[in-house]
């Protein structure tokens, strides 16, 4: 019989190279059953690149593994799911063009067979079924899986992972996809699973959520395991010493009260869009962080995928100021100085084949032109190379393709292509979705510069000590309305805020 606290999976002197890159360097780990293990570390530590390799999906380049006491090389994550290790990764794990029960069984398709036919009823039965078993009741099996959102794209994947029981599951940096419901449904899982003895490696850069849900945490640097930690021991300023080498001030937000010019910038007048919002009004000012928060559903999203015209209006309009245009498309938006970076990062704000200068350079055509109609390559090379060095993306140049960073460099194009750009406003949702503490850190002192020099923010967010950090005025919604407006200088009264989410 296995037992609480028995190794399930063990790591050893586990080597990953990317070309030149040392992804993971000689990395020694073990997962015990009944335990949810933590893995920390900064962007590009090696987080998903570890999981990965126990997950099937891509290979080591030296080393060794055990699972269940036998040595484990799995060729494929289907071989991994079948074996009972599950993974739900970091980036989109269903495939859009096909049904929710196809995603739900993907390879798994024969056990449906009837006669010369795979059962399609029968798929969709137990896809049903399988949603059902984690408690999500409005999701159809036999839709395409694109006419979901992000967020219920992530669920079909929890359902998919959970289908197969897993030994163990690896959950990473999933839950800042999800709305509080869906994180609940999540950690419900994952608490489950420990309890019957299974285990899973939680990845996640919120510290305080790693220390409420994990039992332990390892801590990775570099692709080196740093060292791990049991519940007893959990101590933030030592975790985050851990991971970055150096101890980090507490407080990382900015600390003046300076305000912002009387001028609007853009307005946004009785909005209504297909979803979500309800007669919106809303005034942006020049030098304003503007921020907007409340739980995930409440149409903040919308909002800020409205003000950059990409949602279908129905009625009323959003104006630039200045100029009286009115902002109905992203092309507008983007003409008129204006940036967005979306929460869904790798659908709306990157082209993922494209080279990380490609990204950076998409917003600087009219900066790089050099002799007549001609954009100056060495103009263009030096716009993406600063951004690259000023947000310390990981990587091997600009010449390296985007789909190959981690997940949190990736989020650092997005946020240095609209700062080269020098937009002088910017909707950013979500903008340190994925990051770590110390780019998080780099990306609130530009957030701040940005306001000192005149450009204007709308920062909406998740995370009301972010949002309270940062925004000159802060507006929360419910339901697609505003429930609630506060000011920095009157101080921001959690309670208050928290009060007009729900
Ligand atoms: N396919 C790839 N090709 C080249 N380099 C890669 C590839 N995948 C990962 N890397 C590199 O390996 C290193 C570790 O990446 P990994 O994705 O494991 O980081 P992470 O800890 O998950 O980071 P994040 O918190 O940003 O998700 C990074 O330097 C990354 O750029
Ligand atoms: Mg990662």
């Amino acid at each position: 019989m296995s037992e609480k606290g028995d190794v399930l999976v063990t790591v050893k002197d586990l080597c990953k190279n990317f070309g030149v890159t040392v992804a993971l360097n000689h990395v020694d780990m073990e997962i015990h059953r009944g335990e949810i293990r933590g893995l920390i570390g900064e962007n590009g530590s090696g987080k998903s690149t570890v999981t990965s390799i126990i997950a099937g999906i891509q290979p080591a380049t030296s080393g060794e593994m055990f699972y269940k006491g036998k040595p484990w090389h799995p060729a494929t994550s289907l071989e991994a799911t079948q074996a009972g290790i599950g993974i739900i990764v970091q980036e989109m794990g269903t495939i859009p063009s096909i049904t929710v029960a196809e995603n739900i069984f993907l390879g798994n398709y024969e056990k449906f067979r009837v006669g010369p036919i795979i059962s399609k009823r029968k798929m969709i039965a137990a896809a049903r079924e399988a949603l059902e078993k984690i408690g999500i009741m409005d999701i159809d099996p036999a839709r395409v899986t694109g006419s979901y959102n992000m967020e219920q794209r992530k669920l079909i994947e929890i359902a998919k992972t959970m289908a197969n029981d897993p030994e163990m599951f690896v959950v990473d940096e999933t839950t800042t996809a999800l709305s509080e419901n869906g994180r609940e449904l999540l950690y419900r899982l994952m608490r489950r699973a420990a309890d019957d003895n299974k285990a899973v490696v939680f990845i996640s850069h919120d510290l305080d959520e790693i220390m409420d849900k994990c039992d332990a945490v390892t801590v990775l640097r570099d692709g080196n395991i740093i060292g791990s930690l049991d519940k007893e021991a959990f101590d933030p300023d030592l975790i985050k010493k851990m991971m970055i080498g150096r101890e980090i001030q507490g407080d990382y937000y900015r600390s003046d009260m300076d305000g912002y010019e009387n001028q609007v910038v853009l307005k946004a007048e009785n909005l209504t869009t297909m979803r979500d919002l309800l007669c919106f009004d809303i005034e942006l000012h020049k030098g304003e962080i503007l921020g907007i928060g409340g739980l995930s559903e409440c149409g903040m999203h919308t909002l800020g995928r409205a003000l950059y015209g990409l949602e279908d209006i129905v009625s009323g309009q959003v104006t630039l100021q200045q100029s009286g245009t009115r902002i109905t498309t992203p092309e507008i938006a983007f003409q008129h100085g204006m940036g967005y970076v979306s929460k869904n990062r790798d659908q709306e704000s990157l082209v993922m084949n494209g080279t990380i200068g490609v990204n950076i350079q998409s917003t600087g055509y009219k900066a790089n032109r050099g002799l007549g109609i001609f954009i100056s390559a060495k103009k263009e090379k030096q716009y993406a190379q600063l951004q690259v060095d000023s947000l310390a993306i990981k990587c091997n140049g600009i010449f390296q393709p985007v789909s190959a960073l981690s997940g949190g460099n990736k989020q650092k194009v997005v946020f240095g292509k609209w700062l080269a750009a020098d937009a002088d406003i910017l909707i950013l949702d979500c903008p340190t979705r994925g990051v770590d503490i110390g780019v998080k850190a780099a990306m609130y002192q530009l957030i701040n510069e940005m306001k000192h020099k005149g450009k204007s923010i709308v920062l909406i967010s998740e995370e009301l000590p972010e949002l309270c950090g940062m925004s000159d005025r802060l507006i929360i919604m419910r339901n697609g309305e505003i429930s609630g407006e506060f000011l920095r200088q009157d101080g921001y009264d959690n309670n208050k805020l928290i009060d007009c989410m729900i």
